[in-house]
């Protein structure tokens, strides 16, 4: 008994529980995902996988990314970048729809398949019927030698390494660094980005692991205090616009999972078409605003829920003093491109939903009816 306890001590490399191990990973993980992969100084990409179906890819009038749950959230994350860079038509899915409702697929269809476990029963099941009418699939999976790794064409690991929080974190944001990656190289490739921007992009990306260390340093204690303030509120909303909308999601998916409290991720633009009725003094809003093309537009939602004293905590930019001068209580992270900005913006929400579970006493680890691998339908 003292033995396991110290043994599980130690698989913890000291900390807590897995989660909070596995969030401070992260700057290693995300540094691992893109070794190997991204030169930031010749500005090249590497990523066999993206060379061995780019026929596919450039002829493809659309690519689909099939998914669940958090690593939905990646799929939508790429969406709005692959369409940003790439101009070609994505479409997510949520594995467990696309599977049932026999969906139109031919073979210049590109599916990719993103999954940390790679055992997920519903996307696994929706790639063999996709597979079946010709599409090409890509396996963006963190496990090796995993199902749905074996039944793709081709692929490529995060290399986060074993995730054993039952909540994503580092297998996340791996996820994005690679996805990114290959947005980036299919751009290069179809040469719908300028030279400039490339280089702007990959420069900020090869930034992204310190960066993120710097976060974990300098805001962790500040992110405790915003968790203990709001650790008792009953309901959460989520909000962020454009390349931050799939963190509210995300952030609100986290809390949910590790807390038990109800919390909705919404475009900050949709409140006013109703979810607005749900604000007063005794629901925290926490919006993604980084400082992006959509800064003024999210400055004016942060007014109107102001306006109906909801309580505001901002994820906001490093000298963002407008919206820190807005909100009840901010989470820092260094100015990036917009288009990155998420692999920050995303940090502070994991220890958000942490700290307020951790102080709610439940077990962050391996939350109630919840499972590691989803591999049953
Ligand atoms: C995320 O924190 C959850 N554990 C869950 O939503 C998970 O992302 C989903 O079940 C998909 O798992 P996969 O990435 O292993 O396919």
């Amino acid at each position: 008994q003292k033995l396991d306890i110290e043994l599980a001590a130690i698989e913890k490399g000291g900390y807590d529980h897995f989660m909070l191990k596995e969030i401070f990973e992260q700057p290693q993980t995300i540094f691992d995902s893109l070794r190997g992969r991204l030169d930031a100084e010749q500005q090249h990409i590497t990523l066999s996988g993206v060379d061995k179906i780019k026929d596919k890819l450039m002829e493809a009038n659309r690519i689909i990314i099939v998914a669940c749950g958090t690593s939905w959230h990646a799929g939508l994350l790429a969406e709005y970048v692959i369409e940003e860079l790439c101009r070609i038509n994505v479409e997510v899915e949520y594995a467990s729809e696309f599977r049932y409702r026999n969906p139109i697929i031919t073979d210049k269809d590109v599916i990719i398949a993103i999954s940390q476990s790679g055992e997920t029963a519903d996307t696994l099941v929706a790639l063999e019927n996709a597979k079946k009418q010709g599409a090409t699939i890509f396996g963006l999976v963190n496990v090796v030698g995993s199902s749905i790794a074996r039944l793709s064409d081709a692929g490529a690991y995060t290399h986060a390494g074993p995730e054993i929080g039952v909540a994503s974190t580092k297998a996340f944001t791996a996820q994005l660094a690679v996805l990114y990656l290959i947005a980036l190289k299919v751009a290069r490739d179809k040469q719908t980005i300028d030279q400039t921007l490339f280089n702007k992009l990959l420069a900020d990306l090869a930034k992204v692991p310190q960066f993120v260390h710097d976060i974990l340093e300098e805001q962790d204690a500040a992110i405790k205090a915003v968790a203990l303030k709001y650790a008792d509120a009953r309901d959460f909303l989520y909000l962020g616009r454009g390349f931050n909308f799939p963190i509210a999601l995300e952030g609100a998916l986290k809390l949910k999972e590790i807390s038990y409290i109800h919390a909705e991720g919404y475009p900050a633009a949709e409140m006013k078409h109703g979810p607005i009725a749900l604000v007063d003094e005794n629901l925290p809003v926490v919006f993604v605003a980084t400082k992006d093309s959509y800064h003024e537009k999210i400055v004016s939602n942060i007014q109107e829920i102001k306006a109906r004293k909801g309580k505001v905590i901002a994820v906001i930019s490093q000298g963002d003093n407008i919206v820190a001068g807005l909100a009840d209580d901010v989470m820092v992270v260094p100015q990036v491109h917009e288009v990155i900005a998420p692999l920050l913006s995303v940090v502070p929400l994991q220890l958000l939903s942490y700290y307020i579970g951790v102080h709610r006493g439940l077990d962050v680890d391996k939350p109630r009816n919840l499972a590691k691998s989803v591999t049953v339908e």
